[in-house]
């Protein structure tokens, strides 16, 4: 396929990012115009940079999303860090009508994480440690597969956009930094201090998910078991400072 080109990338105030997708026929992946759609979604994830983006980013409402996680997206993450973020090489990945539940010992971790949908802010997000998701590749086979660590947050942030959702429904809202400021300020240190210094508690995800419209679970105010370290800069989305994010 030549060219595909980079597709513009919706913001949040469009209604699109906020109504729950329509799924993907699975006789429909494997035409022309899914195909190109994934090429295209392919692209613009690269070019922005991101690690993950849903179609409705790209004004398409349907449950479709890429991943694509590795070195050239860890910018200037030390070893330490990375390690933390347990950030490792993901293939690219297509996932359709993506579901998951929570996997392993039911762990969340908190960091920093961004939207290509929301330029310019960061902020810290509490995400389960590891997911098994149920999905259709890009051929129509059956996906049954755990993610863990930053691929587990891609994933969960990315099928939250095909839900309607937006990571601004689970972040803990005084953690929100400008890409300026968190490059400045937080970079390279734990989550524990830009909570301690901005005011906001760890959160901890709801034990109940909310339903697909309603608003996130997110916020509940209890310590964390662990103390994870965190920042970003990618968000999981997203990218280098200076750069947006994945998603
Ligand atoms: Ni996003």
């Amino acid at each position: 396929m030549s060219d595909p080109g980079i597709l513009p990338i919706v913001e949040c105030g469009d209604p699109v990012l906020r109504r729950p997708a329509e799924p993907v026929d699975p006789s429909d992946l494997r035409t022309s115009e899914v195909r190109l759609l994934i090429a295209r979604m392919r692209a613009t994830m690269e070019a922005a940079p991101g690690v993950g983006l849903a179609a409705p980013q790209v004004g398409v409402p349907i449950r479709l999303v890429v991943l694509r996680d590795g070195p050239e997206r860890w910018g200037q993450l030390t070893e330490d860090e990375r390690m933390a973020r347990e950030r490792y090489d993901l293939p690219f990945t297509v996932l359709a009508n993506p579901a998951f539940q929570p996997a392993g010992d039911g762990e969340q971790v908190s960091f920093y994480e961004g939207c290509l949908s929301v330029p310019g802010l960061t902020g810290v997000v509490a995400r389960h440690r590891a997911v098994r998701v149920e999905a259709l590749d890009e051929h129509g086979e059956p996906v049954d597969r755990v993610f863990s660590g930053w691929a587990a947050r891609i994933v969960q942030h990315e099928v939250d956009h095909v839900r309607g959702r937006l990571y601004l429904d689970r972040v803990e809202s005084r953690s929100l930094s400008t890409i300026g400021s968190y490059a400045r300020l937080w970079a390279g240190r734990p989550t524990e201090d830009a909570a301690a210094s901005l005011g906001f508690a760890l959160s901890r995800l709801a034990a109940q998910p909310a339903t697909d419209h309603g608003q996130s679970s997110a916020a509940i105010f209890r310590p964390r078991r662990r103390a994870v370290p965190g920042r970003l800069r990618d968000d999981h989305p997203a990218g280098p400072p200076g750069k947006r994010h994945p998603r």
